[in-house]
């Protein structure tokens, strides 16, 4: 998730130390390389790399720009590695614009070729240069600076915020759509970026921009209109009040409850990538015709790769070896060759325990593929080709959002190899956000009925039996209780004799299999157990769990996906009603570089 921030003062200045201070306090969002730049009507400084905040700036001196325009980007990687070249801000042709975005351009690549023949000139591979080809090829056709930025604005497909410039002028332009944008109003100034705090140092009179806007800066006004029309559009700035940290936590007051409620913009944004791939049919194909096809990650990454052989099997009826990480070499590396497939799973992409099966499969000729949230980490740069998850950084230990891009990256994989519509999954983030909204006050309550117990079971079937070991790790990393995560059915054969009286059991009950589920229940209950079932609205399932905590109505696939939230909510409310911070557990480390 980049970050980026723009700034119009009245008079030529040092700009540099805001410029660097603006990018440190994106930081949070996550990033590779950093950027800046500054316009003074005659001439564009553009300074750039890979690196720390603090590194690149000392580097390249971005203290001493200045300008009466800025821009500061920070990028992390999606469309081309991190480079030099890569990173933003960039220039158009001929040096007159220089522009960055934060989000992702689908149509990167196509856009990219009609640029190339209409003569533009390229210098990287990444999609905020495209932003900045965008406008400049209407500005080439002779439409104004702002009528340009609008028509491009229909070309950039995708989950972006983009500011753009011209060295001869005194403005910044802005766009959004699906990527938050917020405009700052001080004296003498003006500023914009993709968050609050790159701005609230500077001033808490802010506008928020919608998706569909443009928005002009002068160091002494503004001036917002649709993009579609171009009317001028009113709206009065509001003042913000909360402290730093709580803006930095989006007003959560912690990072997982917030990066729980990102769920469903950041499966969104996976998506509109996924749609927008180039590489995406070669993967597949290879995929298919793959002798075996292995799935391998850790924790909860692993988890991702059980359900997503779980939905290759059942939708496009692909066999998949989901494997641990660490039991693929002792278990599987003599038997592989040339003709596997193995697709690595992994949010950091620097997880000792993947990389170590990754180098060993590569060395028998393995085609090896990866699924990472941080491109540019080891792991992407060892594999062929690394689908990027698109969730920005993720600061909370407990992996949320990026489980569940992983699992929408899967089944949206499992549809296109079955050639079947992927349209169906767009209901995805909606759904989700209809999840929380009707699971959220049942499972704090629910939360506070089972707190007191150190021992628990989670159980699911099918489609949700991956989901139901998600969640018993979630529940096990932030609460530090004991909760196991199995297979429905296998509860009878032992753990069924630790039930007493008021002992709780989660039941994932997948919509196509709830009688295995309800019989599952009844075993507990009639021992004395406490039943919580996760679910679609069934009679049978309201007849006999002690408690149904309601998923909306979709497929027997989403439907699993969608359980995994209020088990996150769920363990996160117990984490904190026991005193514990559930961002950052005891013992606990987000990237464990170790065996
Ligand atoms: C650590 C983290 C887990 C994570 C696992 C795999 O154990 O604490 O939350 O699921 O590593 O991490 P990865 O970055 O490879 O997905």
């Amino acid at each position: 998730m980049c970050g980026i921030f723009g700034i119009v003062t009245d008079k030529e200045q040092t700009l540099g130390p805001i410029l660097i201070e603006a990018a440190r306090r994106l930081t949070y969002r996550g990033y590779d390389s950093v950027g800046a730049a500054t316009l003074n009507g005659k001439k564009i400084d553009l300074r750039k790399d890979t690196g720390r905040v603090d590194e690149v700036a000392v580097k390249y001196n971005f203290a001493e720009m200045t300008g009466s325009r800025g821009i500061a980007q920070l990028r992390w990687a999606t469309f081309g590695e991190p480079s030099q070249v890569n990173a933003q801000p960039h220039l158009d042709s001929d040096g007159d614009l220089v522009g960055a975005h934060n989000g992702n351009v689908v149509n990167n690549f196509e856009l990219r070729q009609q640029f190339i023949a209409e003569g533009l000139t390229i210098r990287s591979q990444n999609d905020g240069e495209t932003c900045v080809h965008a406008v400049e090829r209407y500005i080439n056709k002779g439409y104004e600076f702002l009528d340009a930025i609008r028509l491009a604005y229909g070309d950039l497909q995708g989950d972006y915020a983009f500011v753009i410039g011209k060295v001869s002028d005194d403005k910044l332009y802005a766009i959004k759509k699906g990527s938050g944008l917020v405009v700052g109003l001080g004296e003498g100034f003006t500023c914009l970026s993709s968050d609050l705090p790159s701005i609230l140092p500077l001033t808490r009179k802010i506008i928020r921009i919608q998706d569909g806007e443009i928005i002009t800066l002068w160091a002494d006004r503004i001036e917002l209109r649709s993009v579609k029309d171009g009317k001028i559009i009113q709206r009065a700035p509001e003042m913000v009040t909360e402290s730093m940290d709580a803006v930095q936590k989006g007003g959560y007051p912690h990072f997982m409850l917030k990066e729980i409620h990102e769920q469903s913009q950041v499966a969104r944004e996976v998506l509109h990538m996924l749609a927008g791939s180039a590489e995406l049919q070669g993967v597949l194909e290879k995929m298919r015709t793959a002798r075996n096809l292995f799935f391998i990650g850790c924790g909860t990454s692993y988890h991702a790769c059980l359900a997503g052989a779980v939905y290759f099997a059942q939708i496009a009826g692909r066999t998949v070896i989901p494997v641990l990480a660490p039991q693929f070499l002792p278990q599987y590396i003599l038997t592989v060759n040339h003709e596997d497939v193995g697709l690595f799973v992994s949010q950091s992409g620097e997880t000792k325990d993947v990389l170590t099966a990754l180098q060993a499969a590569e060395a028998r000729g393995m085609t090896a593929f990866g699924l990472a949230n941080v491109i540019g980490s080891t792991l992407t740069k060892a594999t062929s080709f690394t689908l990027p998850l698109c969730c920005g950084y993720e600061i909370s230990v407990p992996a949320t959002k990026t489980f569940t891009n992983q699992v929408v990256t899967f089944l949206y994989l499992a549809y296109r190899l079955a050639g079947r519509d992927t349209s169906e999954l767009e209901q995805i983030p909606d759904l989700m956000d209809k999840t929380l909204e009707m699971v959220a006050s049942q499972v704090a309550v629910v939360a506070s009925e089972i707190d007191k117990w150190n021992d628990m079971y989670c159980l699911g079937y099918g489609a949700t039996y991956p989901i139901a070991q998600e969640g018993a790790l979630k529940l096990k990393e932030i609460t530090y209780a004991h909760c196991e995560g199995m297979l429905s059915t296998e509860f009878k054969h032992g753990p069924l004799s630790a039930v007493t009286d008021g002992f709780p059991i989660l039941f994932v009950a997948p919509p196509d299999n709830v009688s295995l589920i309800v019989s599952g229940i009844n075993e507990v209950t009639c021992r004395g157990g406490i039943a919580i079932a996760i679910g679609e609205e069934d009679a049978r399932l309201r007849a006999n769990a002690s408690e149904l905590i309601v998923l909306p109505k979709s497929t027997p696939q989403i439907s699993a996906l969608l359980a995994v939230l209020p088990l996150q909510m769920l363990s996160y409310h117990i984490s904190v009603a026991r005193g514990y911070d559930p961002d950052f557990p005891r013992n606990l480390s987000k990237t464990l570089t170790v065996d």
